[in-house]
């Protein structure tokens, strides 16, 4: 499948539970801020935890703003959570859905995950949705990648799939240094593309813009962003270190 080209390179932070203050986050920002001012070519997308979001995302026009997670109705008595909508109109333009660790730790399925999907959609946010098979010894990683990624898309009109972004992420990668390689994550990314050409069609599936995430450094990004299968990278431990992140963005940009 011949994959065009219309964007630069995605580079997402996904800074979890992450710095422990308000001040460490300014700080981080500030930074982050600063060192990609004059990195030109990549797209960048922070995502702060949602207590911090808005207050950067309405200070700063330099970089968009993603939520870690977003809920599926419009408003109500949910308590605790944050509907699409309040995004939107906070000046926050993506969210991360169906994050490994949400499934992990919080219960989330993937019926939770197509609702979420649809919603954030559906209000006009660009989603990047998590897959990615729990052990490195999975031997039919995309019988697995292609169970949630239909799922996840179940009732999902065409017309939205432009702001869709799928996230690659092997749950055995993230958080511990081992990274996935370049080959097996192009390979997922073209296990991804063709359950979305199965559902959709091709155009739309050349389209997706399919990042990698997990154990992602300044060290080992260069041959993941140079795959034009792989739209960039979802960074999380490394998007904490301003220098890293920075050097991440930059090598993007040269890519881009
Ligand atoms: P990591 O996390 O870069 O720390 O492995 C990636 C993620 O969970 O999005």
């Amino acid at each position: 499948m011949d994959i065009a080209k219309p964007f630069p390179k995605l580079i997402v932070a996904n800074w979890k539970m992450n710095p422990a203050t308000y001040a460490e986050a300014k700080d981080l920002l500030a930074a982050v801020l600063e060192g990609t001012k004059k990195a030109r070519g990549a797209e960048v997308v922070i995502c702060p935890p949602f207590v911090w979001l808005t207050d950067f995302s309405h200070k700063t026009r330099s970089v968009s703003f993603g939520a870690q997670d977003v809920f599926w109705e419009t408003q109500g008595a949910y308590t605790g959570e944050i509907s699409p909508a309040m995004l939107t109109s906070s000046r926050v333009t993506h969210a991360i859905v169906g994050h490994s660790e949400r499934r992990r730790y919080l219960g989330e399925t993937d019926a939770m995950t197509n609702r979420k999907v649809r919603a954030a959609l559906t209000a006009g946010l660009t989603a990047i949705l998590c897959v990615g098979e729990p052990a490195r010894d999975e031997d039919d990683v995309a019988r697995v990648l292609e169970g949630q990624v239909s799922a996840a898309l179940a009732g999902v009109p065409k017309q939205y799939l432009e702001r869709l972004v799928v996230a690659y992420e092997p749950v055995w990668a993230i958080g511990t240094g081992v990274a996935d390689t370049p080959d097996d994550a192009l390979s997922a990314a073209i296990s991804i593309r063709k359950t979305v050409r199965a559902r959709f069609d091709k155009k739309t599936a050349e389209r997706l813009r399919v990042l990698y995430g997990g154990s992602v450094t300044a060290a080992n990004v260069a041959p993941f962003l140079r795959e034009a299968g792989i739209a960039g990278a979802l960074v999380g431990g490394a998007s904490l270190r301003a220098a890293e992140f920075i050097e991440i963005v930059r090598q993007a940009g040269a890519v881009g």
